[in-house]
């Protein structure tokens, strides 16, 4: 792949992919750093927030508390939840589905989970586990409550568990999606109208596999559009969220050319239809190996003449990357060139589980995301600096529950508070809004989650792991021994009183399976300059004059005679492509 001169303006970003976590941090915390007398007010407006939040929680109206403190993620049981919704959303054939169900179901405490004056929600939850453990054979003591149940269940059998635990799913799914159509969705946005209260609808639906998925995503993200565009039932300022691997069934970083080829026409349809519906249309960031690839789309956006005058167009950016400062300032600086308002959404990043496990089994030099929470707290304020720095070219949105975060933009924002919003998913941070909103008249947006519960998993996994660990805010404000003060901290002050910046407890991928051995080294596919370099070292290794004749060697040197089988080497991509000759050793030589 040859690297073109508009992509080297990406340098500096790529520089920062997988770079050292405390050179960067350090960086980042000069920009992040505010004065004592900001921090105070900040402190002060972080606190005020949380005891908004916990007053909410104590009247029983905070739904997700229950959800937090039953399926905790240190827990057993979270774990085991999280592994079903996975397995229930990967498995494509019911009988695997079983047979993975029959294996997570054996080792946790249901039981303990379920009572007669919880939500219905965690009963279903708590129900469907519960039930699928007794008929897979655990050994959960049975409880008063569901005595009843146990001649039914000694008759059900695994597929029975299925469906009770798709309808567990399914009640915990309530809590997040906005609607089922995009019809009853903006019926309800409508209904429920405030001001400076905004929705940016998206249709659930990632990752498609095939070309008819893909297809039948563009035509729902198209039909939003047009319902969205109804001028008798069209809702202020309405926007869509748009995931690019819905839209192509091999959007990764080695298929550069098609996606760009087969992908563009539909995205540019879809800018074309949001233009002119007065749409906004923000392009969610999904893992960071898609990250350039998704800019090779924005770029042709940014360059195209049709859309010169729509500002509608905007773009997801993930502070937990340790990319996520420099490529700020390429977007402001594209933007320009381009001649245009752009919009960003800054979010920390949601699929930072995923990052690391991924990291880990490729071995690639370092993470591309940060290891402790605390750095990208800072990362997030020190990017959302820079947005409120470049308000005049770019309108931010600060998606964020995290009462500090949001204090903390509020404070850098200056007395107006004016050029940005505030955005929150459904189902989470709406009373925090509510007094932005109203104290300091700065609108705020909702993110609505619209589709069938069937293309819910995905997103459901990455909110279940956002509410179920314990270091997220939502979580640790749902804990009463979590005090004010600790939640309320600056995280610059924090990052200077720790020994050191990465996080002790991960395993850096090359050393992951240290002290035993270094991690086999892996190609990063999604760095363009390592990808030019392994096409580089591939092209000399072709060169070579054909064919070739290879021979053993054992214990570092060749055998004096050569008594295992010769065979011809074909190129198995071309098998018109003669390679050479391969002498084989005898087992008997081997074993020396
Ligand atoms: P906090 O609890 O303050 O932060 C939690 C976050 O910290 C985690 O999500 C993770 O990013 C980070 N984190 C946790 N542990 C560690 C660790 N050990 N090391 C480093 N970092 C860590 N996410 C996307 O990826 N793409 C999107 O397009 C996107 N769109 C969104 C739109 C809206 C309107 C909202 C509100 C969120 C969106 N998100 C998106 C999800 C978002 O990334 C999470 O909601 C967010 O990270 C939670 O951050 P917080 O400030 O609310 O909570
Ligand atoms: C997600 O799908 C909200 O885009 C974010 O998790």
């Amino acid at each position: 792949m040859t690297i073109t001169i508009e992509q080297k303006d990406r340098a500096p970003f790529r520089a920062c992919y997988r770079a050292d976590e405390t050179e960067m941090v350090t960086q980042l915390a000069t920009h992040a750093q505010v004065s004592e007398q900001n921090q105070t007010r900040i402190k002060s407006l972080a606190a005020d927030l949380i005891t908004l939040i916990r007053a909410e929680e104590a009247q029983g109206t905070w739904q997700l508390k229950q959800l937090l403190q039953d399926y905790d993620l240190s827990t057993e049981e979270g774990v085991a939840l999280m592994c079903l919704a996975e397995a229930l959303l990967r498995v494509p054939d019911t009988a695997t589905a079983d047979h993975l169900i029959a294996d997570k179901l054996a080792s946790a405490d249901w039981s303990s989970h379920a009572g007669l004056n919880r939500p219905l929600f965690i009963n279903a939850a708590a129900w469907g586990l519960m039930l699928g453990k007794q008929t897979v054979g655990g050994s959960a003591k049975p409880q008063h409550w569901h005595e009843g149940h146990q001649k039914l269940i000694s008759r059900l059998g695994v597929p029975t568990v299925r469906v009770a635990l798709r309808s567990a799913m399914k009640a915990l799914g309530e809590l997040f999606i906005f609607g089922e159509s995009i019809e009853t969705a903006v019926k309800k946005s409508l209904k429920n109208a405030r001001e400076l209260e905004y929705y940016s609808f998206d249709m659930l639906g990632e990752a498609a596999c095939t070309d008819a998925q893909a297809d039948h995503y563009f035509n729902h993200y198209l039909n939003t559009i047009k319902e969205l565009a109804r001028p008798d039932n069209k809702p202020t300022s309405p926007a869509i969220s748009v995931k690019l691997s819905a839209l192509h069934p091999t959007y990764r970083p080695l298929k550069q050319r098609r996606v760009v080829q087969e992908l563009y026409p539909m995205l540019l349809s879809l800018c074309h239809a949001a233009m002119n519906a007065e749409v906004s249309l923000c392009l969610d960031a999904e893992e960071s190996d898609r990250l350039e690839l998704s800019l090779d789309l924005l770029e042709k956006l940014f360059d195209e003449p049709s859309l010169k005058h729509w500002d509608g167009l905007g773009v997801a950016v993930q502070a937990y990357q340790k990319r996520a400062y420099p490529l700020l300032e390429w977007l402001a600086e594209r933007a320009v060139r381009a001649g245009r308002k752009l919009q960003v959404r800054l979010v920390k990043g949601a699929y930072w589980d995923a990052e690391i496990k991924a990291c880990q089994v490729s071995g690639l030099n370092d993470f591309p995301v940060f290891t402790r929470k605390l750095n990208t707290d800072i990362s997030y304020l020190a990017c959302a600096r820079f947005l409120l720095d470049q308000r005049d070219r770019i309108y931010p949105h600060f998606a964020t529950h995290n009462a500090q975060t949001l204090a903390s933009i509020l404070e850098m924002s200056g007395p107006d508070h004016a050029g940005f919003e505030i955005q929150r998913l459904h189902g989470m941070g709406e009373i925090v809004q509510r007094r932005i909103r109203r104290e300091f008249g700065v609108p705020s947006r909702v993110y609505a989650p619209v589709g069938a519960h069937t293309h819910l998993l995905p997103y459901l996994v990455r909110r279940l792991l956002e509410n179920g660990a314990n270091s997220s805010f939502v979580s640790k404000v749902a804990h009463s021994e979590q005090t004010i003060d600790e939640l309320t901290e600056d995280p610059v002050v924090s990052f200077k009183a720790l020994p050191e910046t990465g996080n002790p407890r991960i395993a850096r991928p090359t050393h992951l399976f240290m002290p035993e051995r270094l991690n086999s080294s892996g190609v990063d596919f999604s760095d363009r300059e390592e990808v030019a370099a392994l096409h580089q070292n591939m092209a000399e290794a072709c060169s070579i004059q054909l064919p070739v004749v290879v021979h053993p060697v054992i214990a570092g040197s060749p055998p004096n005679n050569i008594d295992g089988a010769n065979i011809s080497v074909i190129n198995p991509a071309d098998h018109d492509d003669y390679l050479g000759e391969m002498s084989q050793s005898s087992a008997s030589q081997a074993q020396y």
